[in-house]
């Protein structure tokens, strides 16, 4: 970076600009960055020195908060022993060793065996389909390839992990989804759910739909489903009553495999260590990213079940390996920040903390939930989504020119706190260290933004019957 140039006018500086020209996500390509400077706990600073609670931990991973220096110490004096090494041919580190055998105890819902480790969530994806196929090659089922994901999911932004994903700008332009993905019904009992039908109805109505697709494409080349516990980008969306129990019992009958997508709900954000553990899902593959370092470094992991790595492990002795994996697999430095992570996470008793903060952050939120723009409020632990709609139903959207959303995030910036809007839904997935001093603060903020923003809607709604 330019050290000449003063901070405040970084972001005005082309050169910057074009920079940043392809940030991800960035709505109609608009490049105004908003540059974050540093942090302390759950607080980041702007270029200019303002202050901001960060609502979203980031991208739902700053579970530590911006300032442990357990982590930081645990990087340097990594990086003083062993700064890298891989783990190909017969090689590896102590770091990954420690926190695969780490992991792999955490992880209760279903015994696990083995840890593979990635650099990212969709790493993680991508690996679990490499996985899979040599699995059902090494069975002798080579037709038994496809996975099926479901709508509104979001599982990464590699090709594999974008095929995966069920959001369609992920996928227009790109050429995605690959064929031998297929996507079935987004689980949203509000959105979705017929006139009187109630959420265990809606549950065996979405789990009768996935055994018809399977019917259809023949259960022979599926092989396996993917979701996250709790869809949280595609619009934080929990499962509804028994759903995973009737999905479970539809894969069993076909032999299919369940691929736990824990990226965003492992480690304590819905109140219990995994979502696998809220939800009573037995899965094959967990895949982990996100808090299981805090962010602090990138990695990412796959839990291998028992029953699926020995027929790997004996299908890799025949044909010499599987050939799959990346330069920084392991990279003992992520690894040693990680295994720290791990550490604290049992020190401070995640799981009860976020319990026991979570019904103040929860109740907090639902106590607005009686403002004519808020349609639904979803979540729980520490995550929670809220939908602006007119009364009350997701079939009376705000116009999408009213960017109602967008507009609550600005207010929520200009009072100092950090949130994600995508179209009417906001989502908020705060550090797992947030005190009650803190929420109240968030608390504060947000019913100003939504006092503002309902005054907003009200002269919106005026002008528009008045023309
Ligand atoms: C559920 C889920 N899976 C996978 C990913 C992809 O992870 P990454 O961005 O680390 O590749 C994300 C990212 O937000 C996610 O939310």
């Amino acid at each position: 970076m330019d050290k000449l140039l003063p901070k405040s006018s970084l972001a005005k500086d082309e050169r910057f600009r074009t920079h940043h020209m392809l940030a991800p996500f960035t709505p109609g390509g608009k490049t105004n960055p908003f540059i974050i400077d540093k942090s302390e706990g759950c607080y980041v600073y702007d270029i200019n020195g303002k202050k901001y609670l960060d609502a979203l931990s980031g991208l739902w991973c700053l579970s530590l908060g911006g300032s442990e220096s357990r982590l930081i110490e645990a990087a340097t004096a990594q990086l003083k022993k062993l700064p890298f090494y891989h783990s190909f041919f017969n090689k590896t580190t102590e770091p990954s060793l420690v926190l695969a055998k780490d992991l792999i105890q955490m992880f209760t819902a279903r015994k696990m065996e083995k840890a593979f480790f990635v650099n990212s969530g969709s790493e993680a994806n991508d690996t679990v389909v490499r996985l899979v196929w040599y699995y059902n090659n090494a069975l002798g089922r080579p037709k038994k390839k496809k996975f099926i994901a479901r709508d509104e999911s979001y599982h990464g932004s590699t090709m594999i992990a974008a095929s995966l994903t069920g959001i369609p700008a992920l996928h227009e332009k790109f050429d995605l989804p690959f064929p031998f993905v297929l996507h079935t019904d987004c689980p949203h009992y509000w959105r979705y759910h017929l006139p009187g039908e109630t959420e265990e109805e809606f549950s065996t109505r979405l789990a009768n739909n996935l055994e018809e697709m399977i019917l259809k494409e023949g259960p022979d080349t599926i092989a396996a489903f993917i979701a996250e516990p709790l869809m949280a980008a595609g619009g934080l969306i929990p499962p509804p009553a028994t759903y995973f129990e009737k999905i479970q019992v539809v894969l069993k009958k076909y032999d299919i495999l369940f691929i736990a997508d824990e990226v965003i709900c492992g480690f304590g954000r819905l109140g219990t260590m995994f979502g696998c553990d809220k939800y009573n899902i037995k899965p094959d593959l967990v895949t982990l990213a996100k808090a299981l370092s805090s962010g602090y470094l990138p990695i990412g992991a796959v839990l291998v079940s028992p029953e699926i790595s020995q027929v790997i492990d004996s299908q890799s002795q025949e044909i010499g390996g599987f050939f799959h994996g990346f330069t920084y697999s392991g990279h003992p430095v992520p690894c040693a920040v990680t295994i720290e992570t791990l550490k604290i996470y049992r020190e401070i008793n995640i799981v009860d903390k976020i319990s026991k903060i979570s019904s103040k952050f929860q109740d907090g939120i639902r106590a607005f939930s009686e403002s004519p723009i808020i349609g639904e409020i979803r979540g729980t632990g520490l995550i929670i989504g809220i939908e602006f709609a007119k009364n009350k139903s997701p079939n009376d959207p705000f116009p999408d020119e009213w960017a109602v959303g967008n507009y609550f995030g600005a207010q929520c910036e200009k009072l100092g706190l950090i949130v994600r809007s995508g179209g009417n839904t906001i989502m908020m997935a705060p550090s797992f260290i947030i005190s009650p001093e803190e929420i109240d603060e968030l608390l504060s903020i947000f019913g100003k933004a939504l006092k503002a923003t309902e005054e907003r809607v009200q002269k919106r709604s005026k002008l528009k019957s008045k023309l």
